[in-house]
């Protein structure tokens, strides 16, 4: 079974990005293999100690270097990614570059119309760049922008529970596995 890193792009207790790991992690039980990291932990990328860094980093590292496929889960803040998952990738990006070729989904959740478009175009460029090149699931067809989610979340459950993104979801994990195989 596919073993899939999730990093999530909010610290919030109540998120909704972490909602849809959460959905996800449940609903693909017998396919995938979730793991939600932490990336609460991490001190902020500091070149000086990246040779030898924090636990939490190590901890991390070794995480996303033994996954099969990274599963990158985040809200939009002010049009681009939350600080913290930058801080995340920033520390993935150097000395063992555990992104490299590794395969990667991204998806966002927002309570508003866009679904974290913006976010999930900047993501998309700052996985291309040199210490991180990870092998994206091509876009057409795959981008899942999950908007309104106060309509299509559970609040008793804290669960996605809108059928026609959960089929449209299921598709696309379809076509991950197949991709990161
Ligand atoms: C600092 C900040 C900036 C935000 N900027 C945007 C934005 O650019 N676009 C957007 O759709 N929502 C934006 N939002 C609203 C988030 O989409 C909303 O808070 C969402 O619930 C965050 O995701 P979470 O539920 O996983 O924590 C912003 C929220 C915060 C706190």
């Amino acid at each position: 079974m596919l073993k899939i890193a999730v990093i999530i792009g909010s610290l919030r207790q109540g998120s909704y990005n972490l909602q849809l790991a959460h959905t996800l992690k449940e609903r693909y039980i017998n396919k995938i293999d979730l793991e939600i990291t932490d990336i609460r932990s991490l001190p902020f990328f500091d070149q000086d100690i990246e040779l030898n860094p924090p636990q939490s980093v190590k901890e991390l590292l070794v995480k996303i270097k033994a996954a099969d496929a990274v599963f990158i889960i985040t809200p939009e803040y002010n049009w681009s990614v939350p600080g913290v998952l930058k801080n995340a990738i920033d520390w993935l990006s150097r000395v063992d570059k555990v992104l490299i070729d590794k395969p990667v989904l991204t998806m966002g959740v927002s309570p508003g119309m866009m679904g974290t478009i913006r976010a999930q175009l900047h993501l998309r460029e700052i996985l291309a760049s040199p210490g991180i090149q990870a092998k994206l699931l091509p876009p057409a067809g795959n981008e899942i922008y999950i908007s309104s989610a106060g309509l299509k979340f559970d609040e008793t459950t804290s669960r996605l529970v809108d059928d026609s993104t959960l089929r449209f979801i299921d598709r696309v994990i379809e076509k991950f596995i197949e991709f990161a195989k």
